[in-house]
């Protein structure tokens, strides 16, 4: 069998909506195998009951759409999937069952597509590349959609920094959190918007990172997003306190993301961890470094 893995990613970090995302060293595994025909679908790690194993299985999807895009009869195949990254909590589980999909089948169909071309593939199907963008190209990666085609530049950010990732115990349906944004903005949000995610990616270049509190504030969907996440401001609050950089909701939530430096990681996770213990909810606090290789086949 074949051994994908696919990192967790943060989408739009702020204030770059539906634009910028991050790869995390936190992984799905998807074990694949042509068979004769059928599809034999394997969810290790039962704890999460709603993975389908028919058809109607995100990543046996995908990989059915993918030949039948290229034209090609999709073989029986037998998938084991192994999923760390969380379900429905804003770290990219469902780009990351599209993107292995993907990989899976671009294997297995003799295309040998390039990942440039399947990152296109995935920004089409995903509706925006802020997800599939870091999961299949690793690092912190700032995309945009037209019509006809995804652009992309993949950044460097400063090796020193961490990400406490903050993982609530109840889900957020992106649905729904997409659903209570507005239509419209004000020009004035607009320009808060622009100028924050443009001051993002240049302070993460150029390591400028005492920007990163300003430059990763957003008026476009986290204020709408705030009442989903029951203490979502006190958290960002006590983060800005023990020091954190910047922090941001992830992707739809309800994850919560604070960026810190590597020397105050320990420090950082002791007072948050105490803090999380005494306000309401579980929140499962883990320091990630990013992924800067993007989803790959491994061996074993
Ligand atoms: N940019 C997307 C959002 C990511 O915030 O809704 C989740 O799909």
């Amino acid at each position: 069998m074949k051994h994908i893995i696919v990192p967790a990613t943060s989408a739009n970090m702020g204030s770059g909506f539906d634009s910028i995302g991050i790869a995390f060293q936190k992984y799905n595994h998807l074990w694949f195998v042509e068979m004769e025909s059928g599809a034999e679908i394997l969810v290790n790690r039962k704890h999460d009951l709603k993975i389908p194993v028919d058809k109607t299985n995100l990543i046996y999807k995908t990989m059915a759409n993918f030949f039948k895009m290229v034209g090609k009869p999709m073989p029986g195949v037998r998938l084991i999937q192994e999923d760390y990254i969380p379900h429905t909590r804003g770290l990219g589980s469902s780009a990351a069952c599209i993107v292995a999909g993907l990989m899976a089948a671009n294997d297995l169909s003799g295309c040998h597509y390039s990942r440039e071309k399947l990152a296109q593939i995935a920004a089409k199907i995903e509706g925006h590349p802020d997800n599939s963008n870091p999961a299949i190209l690793g690092g912190m990666v700032v995309g945009a959609l037209d019509d006809k085609e995804m652009r992309h530049v993949k950044i460097d950010i400063p090796e020193y920094l961490s990400f406490a990732i903050m993982v609530p115990d109840f889900p957020l349906e992106t649905s729904k959190s997409r659903g209570i944004l507005p239509y419209t903005v004000l020009r004035k949000d607009a320009i808060f918007n622009s100028s924050r995610a443009a001051l993002l990616v240049a302070s993460m270049i150029t390591g400028n990172i005492d920007n990163l509190k300003m430059a990763m504030d957003d008026r476009l969907h986290q204020p709408y997003r705030m009442s989903l996440v029951p203490g979502m401001t006190d958290i960002f609050e006590a983060a800005d306190k023990f020091g954190a950089k910047g922090s941001y909701l992830s992707g739809a939530g309800p994850t919560l993301v604070s960026v810190i430096t590597d020397d105050m990681a320990d420090e950082f996770a002791i007072k948050m961890n105490t803090y999380l213990s005494s306000i309401p909810n579980e929140w499962h606090l883990e320091i990630l470094k990013p992924d800067l290789e993007g989803a790959r086949i491994v061996e074993g």
